[in-house]
């Protein structure tokens, strides 16, 4: 039995969503946290919102860490990440109402990190509009615009933040390029003044958290503390791996964790890949298994609705074709199921096994957003359990059919099962 998570000491550890998002990431860093004493962001910004319930109270990340709920863990929001200041201020006011202590003891933010700024969402919102029945379905938080604000190396960072006057001239520069911009899509312009304040504001409160997280890092990996990376959203997601242009605008795969924080691949001990039992997917873009009759019944359960923005997320039947492309991406050791009460009474449940494109079989997605939307899925189908599963605490305690459907799905990933998820809780989880 491996229950090692809890006995040995728990690495280096990457965590990733092997999907499209809203795996279950956050209940299981929650879980994981406990063996860990740093908790990292690489990549994205508040487009994440990953969900921890603890002693009854549920608690939905944006920008920091899961690993925040667990007092004594220390919290870093990596170079990677990008950060929309009054988003964080407004993150730890709620977490401090909620009872959760946030000071610089647990809770750095790198200053390298991008700021997401009001000419972002305007942007995000306006591209979106335009594109019309094309819309990608963005969270609207301003996350494409940032990062190519980054990628074009006209971004502000939160070391700008920190330095009033310079940030005030740079912000002033840009908010009079982006306004001519919004002014021909014939939006609203941003008024600098209310930026600036806010911003500043905002920074002043931002600025006791605000240091060399990179430095941080390598000097406690070197005091051989243990870190755990937590991706956001989900492999296909991913800006190269993901079903481009329907993806996000970071690296959610592995290597993100490496950029986005600049801890070296050879300090990474293991990747966790976290997988739900079948497939959602928020927003547009293609989603080959997707089935309306199971959106049906899993809504109806009150499940499935993002932690982000409330939109009911698409549901489809566990696609292996896909999970298993990630786990060769990602290079999942690991393997995490959750969500596999929601299928506690689906009889039969399929599995998608490969897909069809124009009369040829494929193994692999395809890269292009059309031919993925044109793959038919070819399904294996499993009996149903037919009952509960979300007292189980032990494998043996499973039915043996939902027993055989986790073993079997993770046969298909190729990669070791280690956690089987069963409700939202920390206890609802089995260890193998
Ligand atoms: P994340 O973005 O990957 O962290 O996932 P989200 O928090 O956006 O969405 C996952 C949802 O599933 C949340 O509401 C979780 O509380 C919930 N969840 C996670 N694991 C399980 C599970 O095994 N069973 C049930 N019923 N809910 C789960
Ligand atoms: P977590 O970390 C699910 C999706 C959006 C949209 C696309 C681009 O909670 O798993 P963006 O706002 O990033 O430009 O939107 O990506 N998306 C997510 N879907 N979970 C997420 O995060 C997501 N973050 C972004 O719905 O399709
Ligand atoms: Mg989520």
């Amino acid at each position: 039995m491996r229950r090692e998570i809890f006995c040995l000491p728990m690495a280096n550890t990457i965590l990733i969503g092997a999907q499209w998002g809203d795996e279950g990431k956050g209940k299981i860093i929650d879980v994981l946290t406990a063996k860990a004493d740093i908790i990292v962001r690489s990549q994205g910004g508040n487009n994440a919102g990953h969900t921890v319930i603890h002693d009854g109270a549920t608690y939905v990340l944006h920008l920091i860490p899961s690993g925040i709920v667990r007092r004594g863990k220390v919290c870093l929001i990596g170079n990677g990440v990008v950060v929309d200041p009054i988003a964080l201020i407004s993150e730890i006011d709620a977490l401090r109402e909620a009872g959760i202590q946030i000071t610089n003891r647990n809770l750095l933010v790198s200053d390298c990190a991008h700021l997401v700024l009001p000419y972002h969402r305007a942007l995000d919102e306006q591209r979106e509009l335009r594109k019309g029945r094309a819309k990608i379905g963005t969270t609207k938080r301003g996350i494409g615009p940032a990062y190519g604000d980054k990628a074009a190396r006209t971004g502000l960072r939160i070391s700008d933040l920190m330095q009033p006057i310079l940030f005030s001239k740079k912000l002033h520069a840009k908010i009079r390029e982006n306004n001519s911009i919004l002014e021909a899509l014939g939006a609203k312009p941003i008024n600098y003044r209310g930026v600036n304040e806010s911003y500043l504001a905002a920074g002043k409160k931002l600025r006791p958290f605000v240091a060399n997280t990179v430095l941080y890092l390598h000097r406690a990996l070197q005091r051989g503390k243990e870190v755990l990376f937590e991706g956001a959203q989900g492999t296909f997601l991913d800006i190269d791996h993901g079903t481009y242009p329907y993806v996000t605008s970071s690296n959610t795969t592995a290597g993100g964790a490496c950029t986005g924080t600049g801890v070296p691949p050879h300090r990474m001990d293991r990747v966790v890949g976290v997988m739900k039992a079948y497939t959602t997917r928020v927003g547009e873009g293609a989603l080959p298994t997707e089935d309306r009759q199971l959106a049906q019944m899993l809504h109806k359960l009150g499940r499935e609705f993002g932690a982000t923005t409330g939109r009911a997320r698409r549901c489809g039947w566990f696609d292996a074709v896909a999970t298993r492309y990630a786990a060769m991406i990602n290079g999942i050791d690991e393997l995490a199921i959750t969500n596999l009460d929601g299928l506690d009474e689906v009889d039969p449940i399929r599995i998608c096994i490969g897909y069809r494109l124009n009369g040829k079989r494929l193994a692999v997605p395809p890269c292009d957003a059309i031919q993925l939307d044109n793959c038919e899925p070819i399904y294996e189908k499993m009996p149903g359990w037919n009952q509960s599963t979300t007292s189980a605490r032990k494998l043996s305690q499973l039915p043996a059919a939902a027993r055989n459907y986790v073993r079997r799905i993770a046969q298909l990933t190729g990669a070791r099962l280690s956690i089987v998820s069963v409700g939202p809780t920390r206890a609802q989880t089995i260890f193998l």
